[in-house]
Formats: structure tokens, C-alpha cells, sequence
């Protein structure tokens, strides 16, 4: 009988002389073996072609904004609650705009009840709400009262009925938050911000010491993902590529799994993590 002949992959490789002298340089000025040097430069080459994503942590900046999209029931809020908040705890005050109470921070409410809501008359529903900026004003001020005067994390509790509204109130709140310089510096985390316009918060917030985790189930504006680090699940990759996300992270996301993320090393340089949450981790 014939033996099958192994179909084999050939482990040496024909380099030419040029080449080889190259390799053998850098193998004597990084103290590596020349194997390693031609082994880490396919990994390079196999990274820049999106055939292999190296499987890391995330390494957390304490500066850079950060946008964190997975859809719904992916461990975006466990991610930020076990990983986020004990590494700048102590460090930054932190400030969640909590619509689901989920955090435990001294609770902040903010109740807007009296809106009208969308099915009401347009013009009708423009002048009622006109006559909330008052209202808005008089709660943005209180807010950055009680931040100024307490040194406690806190959790504040929309309760805004009307999406409109809470548009509204939202982006006139980031945006005053924006006009004070934060001491201690400000870790700014917005639950849902899908429905907010945070744009203030990405664009000067750094100037005046905030830091920002913006948390969604979809891609955010253009001008926000543009000037954030992204942390992705399996999100359509119809929105990424529509909001400037790269060829190699919108087809790495469409190979991502539950709890799984895809995340921004560098500009175009992704890693993959899968978070295991404190209570699954061996001890
Ligand atoms: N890495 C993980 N491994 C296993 N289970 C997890 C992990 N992360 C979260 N979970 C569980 O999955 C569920 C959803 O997690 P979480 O609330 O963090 O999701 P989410 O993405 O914030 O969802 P939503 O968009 O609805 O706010 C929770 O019951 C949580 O305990
Ligand atoms: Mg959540």
C-alpha cells in the first residue's frame, strides 16, 4: 500500500541574501532569534490584514474618551462597572447619567413630567416646551451646585418621559458642564447616550478635566466616534462603516460573540477581549 503523503506546509522559508542580512541585524539589535523576527513580522503583516486579531485587554487611557457600543444584554454596563470604575475610583469623581438605576451612586433625580408629549399638536407641543427653559435652566444650575459642593460619586436619575425633552435638557446640561474646569477631574459616564447629544462632551470636555464613557446599542454621530476610542460588540456593521470605522474592525465585529469586544489599540489597530465578569473568575 502507498503512504499518504502529508501535505505539509514548508517550515523554511527562501529569503534572499538582502534579506536575510536584514533579519539577522535586527536579530542581533533586539537580542532575538532570527526565527522570532520573521515569525513577529508575518503576525504584523497577518494584524494589518485583519486576518488576526490579538486577543488583549483593554488598556484604559486617563484622558481619551471612550465609546462602548454593543447591543442590548452584551455586558456594556458590567464591562464599565467592573472594569471602569475600580481602576479611576478615588481618582476622578464619577458622574453616570444612570437612566436604569444600576449604579450605586448617590442618586440625583431629575424629574420632567408636565411635557407634552409627541401625538400632542406640533406647535402646541413647541410652545409648551418652550416654556420649559426656565425649568432646565433652574435644574442644570442645581446640578452643578450639588457637584461643586459634594465631593461624592453620583448617579443621576432622568425621569423624562418625553425623548424630546430629555434631548433637550441633556445637551444644555453637557454643555454647561463643559464651562467649568473639574477639580477633582470629572469621569463622566452616560448610559443610553444614543438618545443624547454629547457632542460637547467629547469635543472641550478634556479641556475642562472630563473624561467620558459614552455607552450605546448603536454608532453615535460621526464627530463623536471620530474623536473616541471605540469598544465594540457585534453591532451592525451597516452603521460602523457609515460612521468612518475601518474595513478590518467592521468585519472583525461581524465575527464578535455575546460579551465579546472588539477594541481600538491605536487608530486602525483593534484587539479583541473577552471580559469575564468577577463572579465567573476563578478566585
Ligand atoms: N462578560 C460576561 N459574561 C457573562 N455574563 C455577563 C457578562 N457581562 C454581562 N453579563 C450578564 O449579561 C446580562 C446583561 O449585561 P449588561 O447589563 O452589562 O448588558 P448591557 O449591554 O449593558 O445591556 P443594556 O443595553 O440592556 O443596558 C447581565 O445579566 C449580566 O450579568
Ligand atoms: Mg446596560
Amino acid at each position: 500500500m502507498v503512504k499518504e503523503r502529508r501535505k505539509s506546509i514548508p517550515l523554511s522559508t527562501r529569503v534572499d541574501k538582502k534579506t536575510k542580512e536584514i533579519i539577522l541585524k535586527i536579530a542581533e539589535k533586539e537580542d532575538k532569534y532570527p526565527s522570532t523576527v520573521v515569525s513577529e513580522a508575518i503576525e504584523r503583516h497577518l494584524e494589518r490584514m485583519g486576518w488576526r486579531i490579538p486577543v488583549e485587554n483593554i488598556q484604559f487611557g486617563s484622558t481619551q474618551h471612550y465609546a462602548i457600543i454593543a447591543p442590548t444584554e452584551h455586558g456594556k454596563t458590567v464591562l464599565v462597572k467592573e472594569y471602569v470604575i475600580p481602576l479611576f475610583q478615588g481618582k476622578k469623581r464619577i458622574l453616570v447619567v444612570d437612566k436604569h438605576q444600576e449604579y450605586p451612586f448617590d442618586s440625583l433625580p431629575v424629574e420632567m413630567y408636565d411635557t407634552l408629549s409627541a401625538g400632542s399638536s406640533e406647535t402646541l407641543r413647541l410652545t409648551e416646551n418652550l416654556m420649559l427653559k426656565p425649568k432646565i435652566d433652574e435644574m442644570c444650575k442645581s446640578i452643578i451646585d450639588t457637584l461643586k459642593n459634594k465631593n461624592e460619586n453620583i448617579a443621576i436619575h432622568p425621569a423624562i418621559p418625553d425623548i424630546g425633552v430629555q434631548n433637550i435638557f441633556f445637551t444644555e446640561f453637557f454643555k454647561r458642564l463643559c464651562m467649568i474646569r473639574w477639580n477633582p477631574k470629572l469621569l463622566m459616564i452616560v448610559e443610553e447616550a444614543q438618545y443624547y447629544d454629547c457632542r460637547s462632551l467629547i469635543s472641550v470636555a478634556r479641556h475642562y478635566n472630563i473624561q467620558t464613557f459614552l455607552i450605546s446599542t448603536q454608532p453615535l454621530d460621526t464627530t463623536v466616534m471620530d474623536n473616541c476610542k471605540l469598544i465594540l460588540g457585534p453591532v451592525s456593521p451597516f452603521g460602523l462603516m457609515m460612521h468612518n470605522v475601518d474595513d478590518i474592525g467592521v468585519s472583525a465585529v461581524g465575527a464578535l460573540e455575546q460579551f465579546e469586544f472588539l477594541w481600538e489599540k491605536q487608530k486602525a489597530m483593534w484587539r479583541k477581549m473577552h471580559f469575564i465578569p468577577s463572579w465567573q473568575r476563578k478566585t
